[in-house]
């Protein structure tokens, strides 16, 4: 299988997965960051997980709270020779966060978009002194940027990732936001020099 099949066989199920312009901000923060040891919250069915890989020289940990998608991301990884670079967890990252000892130096936040909020302390905690936040979807198909947004089924994520974005701002002295794909926030630890 290679990535293209993968992304069909994703949106054919209905599975979101990195938008295209999103993969592209990746791979370019990857190279640019140089991690070695990564996180990830939403594994789904392996395919960011498989761009993460292909383009670093680190080790990853990725969580995913549904069984199907845990084991049809292991097959992918296999199928890309890129198992023994993983760590899969099975369950909820919002119980396996506060467990988490090690420390990361990249962290793709991916998971559920009403959960950044709550998961934002523990992912600054394990995250290195050199570390960086990468969040896709943080203004959710625009509703977090303008006014008008569907006001019952959506209103808590919107008004959580408000939120989240702000206290990024007061968390993080480095912060980059971008209107690509849904909306990336990326977050440093440190200071950088643009
Ligand atoms: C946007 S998808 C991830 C897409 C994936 N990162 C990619 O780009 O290929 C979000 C995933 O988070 C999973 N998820 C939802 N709630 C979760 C939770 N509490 N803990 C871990 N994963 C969760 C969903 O099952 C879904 O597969």
């Amino acid at each position: 299988m290679d990535l293209e099949t993968l992304r069909i066989e994703a949106e054919k199920n209905y599975i979101p997965i990195l938008r295209e312009d999103t993969e592209k901000i990746l791979i370019k923060t990857l190279e640019k960051e140089q991690p070695k040891n990564i996180l990830e919250i939403g594994t789904a069915i392996g395919y960011s997980g498989t761009i993460i890989l292909q383009n670093s020289n680190s080790k990853l940990t990725t969580i995913e709270l549904n069984k199907d998608r845990y084991e049809f991301a292991k097959n992918v990884f296999k199928n890309f020779n890129l198992e023994n670079r993983v760590n899969q967890i099975l369950g909820d990252a919002n119980e396996i966060l506060p467990t988490i000892k090690e420390k990361y130096d990249f962290i793709f936040l991916d998971g559920p978009k009403g959960q950044y909020l709550k998961e934002l302390p523990y992912l600054f905690d394990i995250l290195s002194e050199n570390g960086t936040l990468f969040a896709d979807n943080i203004y959710y198909h625009g509703w977090v940027k303008g006014n008008e947004y569907p006001k019952h089924k959506h209103r808590t994520a919107i008004l959580r990732l408000r939120k989240f974005i702000e206290e990024c701002k007061l968390k993080f002295p480095t912060i980059n936001l971008y209107d690509d794909g849904d909306g990336i926030l990326i977050a440093k630890k440190q200071q950088t020099k643009n």
